[in-house]
């Protein structure tokens, strides 16, 4: 027994000091337990301010600096170690491909960073999903890139920017998020950047994809029901630190009555392509047709998308585009459909490369 008590006491000693040890190193341990996601703002809405909090629609957008962004959302310091960069401040009605390749060329930088967890890019919602869809394409890393906005200004009633910006801290620090690709948080869902579109201008709902969303975010935490099938970032032919500059791409809308000079106009100020935003099914008016081919022998690709939101535009179908040498957009909309082009166009400018492209991406 007095032997036994003799070993008995030192290893109490140890146990005690090794339990005092542990809990002084407790928060410190919780401290680094937090992923650490950076949080890069370029304006929009989400940064916006109103004259008085009746005005959801009326107010003027990129004007809260990220710094009073994050501080507006104490409770991102439960969730993350965030950190604030300003990018830009504008209306994302604003962004230009020479603002997209900056933006992506920050980004790429900070992914590289082993001290980056995440990075959440706050964004005005016009051109939300041109932004996204470009990064997808072009940024190589598995760490999750959360793009995020708000329908209304932090100072109206029941603004959302608060919550989306928390849910997308949560996404961008969750290692569940990694490897499916640039994500856009809005209204609790996860959606991928390549599918996302914005279908409604007046709602906190504004955010769709057709082939719905890859999961939800509540409470801080992810619950996810799909991965993307596109391939993107990490496993993308597009490489940021490769393209210096996007291609000029347009979009000519189409409707009844249209004026084939419309098409003259994108092809005389530059553009390598020309995305045809159809009727249906990526229809071309039989008074268009030839303005197309005129346009595609002088070496301007021609992209059949089309101004209905859902489906996809089948090649051959409307048009005999092997016949003519044109570009079908798959289940792009016109805008996506830019930036692919824009993005693809600084590689290849081979029809069959391109398509290729089309039907991957
Ligand atoms: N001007 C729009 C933009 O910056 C405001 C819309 C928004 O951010 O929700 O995209």
């Amino acid at each position: 027994m007095h032997a036994a008590r003799s070993i008995a006491q030192p290893f109490a000693l140890f146990s005690a000091l090794l339990c005092a040890t542990l809990l002084a190193a407790t928060p410190a341990l919780a401290q680094t337990a937090k992923p650490n996601v950076v949080i890069v703002a370029t304006g929009g809405t989400i940064a916006g301010a109103g004259a008085s909090s009746a005005n959801s629609a009326t107010y003027q957008a990129a004007k809260v600096p990220v710094d009073q962004l994050i501080a507006s959302v104490p409770e991102l310091a439960n969730i993350a170690n965030v950190r604030g960069e300003q990018a830009f401040q504008i209306a994302s009605e604003s962004f230009t491909n020479e603002k997209l390749v900056q933006l992506g060329r920050r980004i790429a930088q900070l992914v590289k960073d082993p001290a980056v967890d995440g990075v959440v890019v706050t964004h005005g919602t016009d051109t939300l999903e041109e932004t996204s869809y470009f990064l997808n394409l072009v940024i190589h890393t598995d760490k999750p890139i959360v793009v995020v906005g708000s329908m209304r200004p932090g100072t109206a009633m029941s603004a959302d920017g608060a919550l989306n910006l928390y849910d997308a801290a949560v996404v961008a620090g969750s290692k569940e998020a990694r490897s499916k690709g640039v994500l856009v948080v809005m209204n609790d869902e996860i959606h991928s950047g390549r599918d996302v579109t914005k279908r409604i201008n007046i709602k906190t709902n504004a955010f769709f994809s057709q082939w719905g969303p890859l999961g939800l975010v509540v409470e801080g935490k992810t619950y996810w029901f799909r991965l993307p099938v596109k391939t993107h970032t990490a496993q993308s032919e597009f490489d940021i630190e490769r393209i210096t500059a996007l291609a000029d791409a347009q979009i000519v809308y189409a409707s009844g009555n249209m004026n084939p000079a419309m098409y003259d106009t994108a092809a005389t100020t530059g553009a390598k392509a020309i995305i045809h935003a159809g009727t249906g099914n990526g229809s071309v008016a039989d008074y268009v047709v030839e303005k197309l081919k005129t346009l595609r022998a002088r070496g301007i690709h021609i992209i059949r998308s089309a101004r209905v939101p859902d489906g996809l535009v089948l090649r051959n179908s409307e048009q005999p585009d092997d016949k003519y040498d044109w570009i079908v957009a798959h289940d792009l909309n016109p805008q996506k459909a830019r930036i692919l082009a824009a993005v693809a166009l600084t590689k290849t400018s081979d029809s069959r490369e391109l398509q290729r492209i089309f039907w991957q991406y």
